[in-house]
């Protein structure tokens, strides 16, 4: 079985009948959220579903979740991919330019749970640019920031739509390449520039991290 698969189902197991969920987005959660709509078949359980993304709530909505909003209900359980896991499993997320909605769920979430296969586990952030969305009124004066914090900002580009990535939430986003010493203060700081609506780092908010290897299953905890 694929490794993003492998750790999609592994996840999907540790939700109860009942329980809340957050849905991450991306090609990993889709496996989980996948596997979430399984089991509501075959073992007739209710799961509802807090979407991080348009993607995942089409995706839950098909599979037989019932979608719910942070308005009516806390998180039991979020579970969702990344870009890159340090040793203190901090994150950098936004592949998918979800991560605004990801941090909110994901943080709101009694236990936070990261799937990913081998090859997002690094010694260090910052191989992988941090994804900054951005109000697009901003996009002048937050570039000049960016660079003048040391990074290398590239707006994101659309595929198969002229000009630039529009998030879910109708903003741009900034990929900025960075030495990251300090991710925390880094995630503080890309927080306070004006226009800045998040960024993808995710500092020490993460309970388990579960790695598909080629060589079996590995769980990281905090
Ligand atoms: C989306 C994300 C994704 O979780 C992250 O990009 C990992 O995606 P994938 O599982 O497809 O590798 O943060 O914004």
């Amino acid at each position: 079985m694929e490794l993003k698969k492998r750790v999609g189902y592994e996840a999907a197991k540790l939700v109860n009948d009942g329980d809340v969920v957050g849905l991450g987005t991306g090609s990993t959660t889709h496996y989980f959220i996948e596997n979430l709509g399984i089991r509501i078949e075959n073992e007739d359980i209710t799961i509802l579903g807090v979407p991080t993304s348009y993607q995942s709530f089409f995706l839950g909505r098909d599979s037989g979740i019932q979608i719910t909003t942070l308005e009516e209900h806390d998180v039991d359980i979020a579970v969702d991919g990344a870009d890159e896991v340090d040793p203190k499993l901090n994150l950098i997320k936004g592949g998918g330019a979800a991560h605004t909605l990801e941090k909110i769920v994901d943080e709101s979430a009694k236990r936070f749970v990261v799937i990913v296969d081998g090859s997002k586990i690094v010694s260090e952030l910052g191989s992988f640019p941090v994804p900054v969305e951005v109000i697009p009124q901003a996009t002048r004066t937050v570039k000049k920031h960016l660079i003048d914090m040391g990074g290398l900002p590239q707006l994101r580009m659309a595929e198969r739509k002229d000009g630039p990535v529009v998030t879910d939430n109708g903003n741009f986003i900034y990929d900025v390449k960075f030495t990251i010493k300090n991710p925390k203060k880094l995630e503080i700081e890309l927080n306070t520039i004006p226009g800045v609506v998040e960024n993808g780092i995710f500092s020490q908010i993460v309970d388990e991290v579960i790695v598909g290897r080629d060589n079996g299953i590995e769980f990281l905890k905090n």
